[in-house]
């Protein structure tokens, strides 16, 4: 067996696990959406991370034997999971913009990058999807700062920001663990994340000012 193969069941599993999570937020943040455009620009968002799920899903399969190691995958976005579920209950839709579009979005964004770089045949199978599920993705970061825009600016908006942030780098680091090579540099993945969520929240915050 490829060595690498159980590492990678593992990376796959927890951008499947994101996924989830990105498709069941989405889906609750439509229902809560206050115009139309909004509620249906979710819904097709949800639609779209069901369908990167299950991507997901066939890529560790692809591994073949070493697909079992996925269950040993950590839950690196509990902590995210658990913030976002506190902000959907408590009808701050704008809240859980910052955490789903906001962060989780541009941490699978650099994952997935990453995992198209593989070799591995599961890799590959990323790889071809990658520039489709890529565009997907950059436009729910999109939709996301347009929700923003549209909703105003919350009370608290910096506070939250910078809370799910501190989530975020947490699961990043988590995430820069499972990866386990010398060549990769933990700090660096979280600086391009970081400074992807910083370019994101400018757009969005000179839209409203
Ligand atoms: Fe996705
Ligand atoms: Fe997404």
């Amino acid at each position: 067996m490829d060595n690498n193969a159980p590492r990678l069941a593992r990376l796959i599993e927890v951008l499947r696990q994101g996924e989830v999570l990105a498709a069941q937020t989405a889906l609750r943040q439509s229902d809560m959406a206050p115009t139309l455009w909004m509620r249906r620009a979710l819904a097709v968002q949800a639609a779209q991370e069901r369908s990167h799920a299950a991507i997901a899903g066939i890529a560790v399969r692809v591994l073949g034997p070493a697909a079992g190691a996925a269950e040993d995958a950590p839950d690196v976005t509990a902590d995210l999971r658990r913030q976002l579920e506190r902000d959907l209950d408590a009808g701050e839709l704008a809240f859980s913009l910052i955490g789903l579009q906001g962060v989780v979005e541009h941490l699978g964004e650099a994952l997935l990058e990453r995992l198209g770089q593989h070799p591995h045949p599961a890799g590959a199978v990323l790889h071809g999807l990658r520039k489709k599920v890529l565009a997907q993705e950059r436009g729910h970061v999109l939709l996301g700062s347009r929700c923003l825009q549209a909703l105003g600016r919350p009370p608290a908006h910096a506070e939250k920001l910078d809370h799910y942030r501190e989530l975020g780098r947490v699961a990043a680091l988590r995430v820069a663990e499972l990866v386990d090579d010398a060549r990769f540099d933990a700090n660096a993945f979280w600086c391009d994340i970081d400074t992807r969520l910083t370019d994101w929240h400018h757009c969005a915050q000179a839209a409203q000012d």
